[in-house]
């Protein structure tokens, strides 16, 4: 999960496609942590994302750096907790122009069941579970 996590933090902006419906969404993030051994993403409730995280909680996010790209699938469970929030703000301090732990739209999301594979077009693919 650190390499994940790793990768993830390099390439800044990262792709996480969710449903709508028959559709697929995709847009970009950029904010990760790790919190009690868990990686953590961060949204606003009122985004339609959350909303369709809520309704459908599987998800994919997509990264690419230097070559190598990563698929990372998994279900996302949100977390009301104060910790995790304040942690997430913490860790990534530019969101505290938007967002407040205390604030009841700022939402934090882990990863369950997750999948990370990491691809590239010279070696095989590397899976990695947590
Ligand atoms: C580089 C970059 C990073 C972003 N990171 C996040 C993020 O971590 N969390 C978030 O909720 N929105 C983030 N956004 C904003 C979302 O992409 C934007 O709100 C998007 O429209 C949300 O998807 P939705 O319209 O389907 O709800 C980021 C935008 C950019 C350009």
């Amino acid at each position: 999960m650190e390499e994940v996590f790793g990768f993830l933090k390099k390439c800044g902006t990262f792709y996480i496609a969710t449903e709508e419906g028959d559709q697929p969404r995709v847009r970009p993030f950029g904010v990760v942590n790790i919190f009690e051994g868990k990686l953590y993403i961060q949204t606003g409730k009122s985004k339609n994302v959350s909303k369709q995280m809520q309704i459908n909680p599987n998800v994919e996010i997509c990264a690419l750096m230097d070559g190598k790209w990563l698929r990372l699938a998994g279900k996302v469970v949100r977390d009301d907790r104060r910790e995790p929030k304040e942690s997430m703000l913490e860790a990534n301090p530019v969101l505290k122009n938007m967002y407040s732990a205390d604030d009841d739209n700022t939402e934090v999301l882990y990863f369950e069941n997750a999948k990370a594979t990491f691809y590239s077009f010279t070696e095989e693919p590397k899976v990695i579970e947590f």
